[in-house]
């Protein structure tokens, strides 16, 4: 069965074509158009002039992803319908709509954050139920319990800022560039400790919630008493001990929902997911851990065509006139 993916949520339009047989599966191909370039300048994205690039770019990228085949050879088409910024979910959505409506094609309706909870699945074969996964994007950090496909607890939450966003706001207090996870982690790199204190926010509550705007606040109060050639010195430090924060509230969490749910399986997804040092620190769980390949780990429409495969195979049903973009859609 060969399924077409697209997404369009945030900044990243995106498409690709899933090659399922049985249990093995195939990434045909897995073609991303970023549109980092035009929303750094802004230092975030500006949804109206996400929209208007989506509508620019989605039907040649859909076409690179199709490679040789004709739309008469896919079997499904998977399409992002929320959560994310609303108009440029609709880019997506009607460009899925049109191309089903022509072709004569099932679509799906996929939820961003799903898919980014199965991106794992894309490139492991052994990811037993019942498991953990922890969602970390630029919008959402979540604890989630998987029973199976289809079968979501939402178990924890961030009560304020997602760990991403918390990333993109540290980098730029620090004067660093869009998007901030990747710099933030490059400073940090440039050190191996700190003399920094920053504080673990919940790590000891018994719920699976977290919080990172105080965190956030706090890193602002150090560089308030500072001026700005001591904040550029002490940058790699204030990058180090916030990542150390993170990283420990993160793990402690996680593994405390793995021990609560007694879980066969921890995995992990969202932009997040690419920092190193989270993906070592959660390897050194005492629990068999997956990760997406980095290609799956910022937002890609492999994951979404496998999402749509999933929920095609309990639902059997067209959704092409059903689907509405859903900027708050829940799992
Ligand atoms: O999943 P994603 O691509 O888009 C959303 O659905 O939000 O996540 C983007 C987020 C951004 O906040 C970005 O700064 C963060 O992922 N990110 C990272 C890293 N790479 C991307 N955060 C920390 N370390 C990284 N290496
Ligand atoms: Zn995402």
């Amino acid at each position: 069965m060969k399924i077409l993916g697209i997404e369009s949520s945030c900044d990243e339009t995106a498409s690709s074509l899933l090659e399922v047989k049985g249990k093995n599966i195939k990434v045909l191909s897995n073609v991303i158009s970023s549109q980092i370039n035009i929303h750094k300048k802004y230092g975030g994205v500006v949804p109206e002039v996400a929209a208007r690039r989506h509508t620019e770019v989605i039907f040649d990228i859909i076409k690179k992803a199709l490679l040789k085949n004709n739309i008469k050879d896919v079997d499904l088409i998977a399409v992002t319908n929320g959560p994310g910024l609303a108009t440029s979910l609709r880019v997506g959505v009607l460009a899925g709509q049109s191309i089903a409506s022509l072709a004569k094609k099932p679509l799906v309706g996929v939820n961003h954050i799903e898919a980014h909870l199965l991106s794992p699945f894309l490139n492991n074969k052994n990811i037993k139920f019942p498991a953990i996964g922890l969602i970390v994007s630029g919008g959402h950090t979540e604890l989630i319990l998987i029973k199976d496909f289809g079968k979501y607890k939402l178990i924890g939450e961030t009560r304020d800022d997602a760990v991403g966003e918390a990333y993109d706001k540290v980098a730029k207090m620090l004067g660093l560039r869009y998007p901030g996870g990747p710099e933030v982690f490059a400073q940090a790199e440039k050190v191996s400790k700190s003399d920094i204190v920053l504080p673990r926010p919940m790590i000891n509550t018994k719920d699976f919630d977290f919080s990172f705007s105080g965190l956030k606040t706090a890193v602002l109060y150090v560089i308030k008493k500072m001026d700005k050639k001591q904040i550029k010195k002490m940058t790699p430090q204030i990058c180090y001990e916030f990542q150390q924060a993170v990283l420990d509230v993160l793990i402690k969490k996680t593994k405390n929902s793995a021990d609560k749910y007694k879980v066969k399986s921890i995995i992990i997804g969202g932009g997040v997911s690419a920092n190193k040092r989270l993906r070592e620190a959660l390897e050194n769980l005492d629990y068999p851990v997956y990760l997406p390949n980095m290609d799956y780990t910022g937002d890609n429409a492999s994951m979404i065509a496998f999402a749509g495969y999933k929920k095609w195979q309990r639902i059997k049903k067209n959704e092409v006139l059903k689907i509405k973009a859903d900027a708050n859609l829940k799992i």
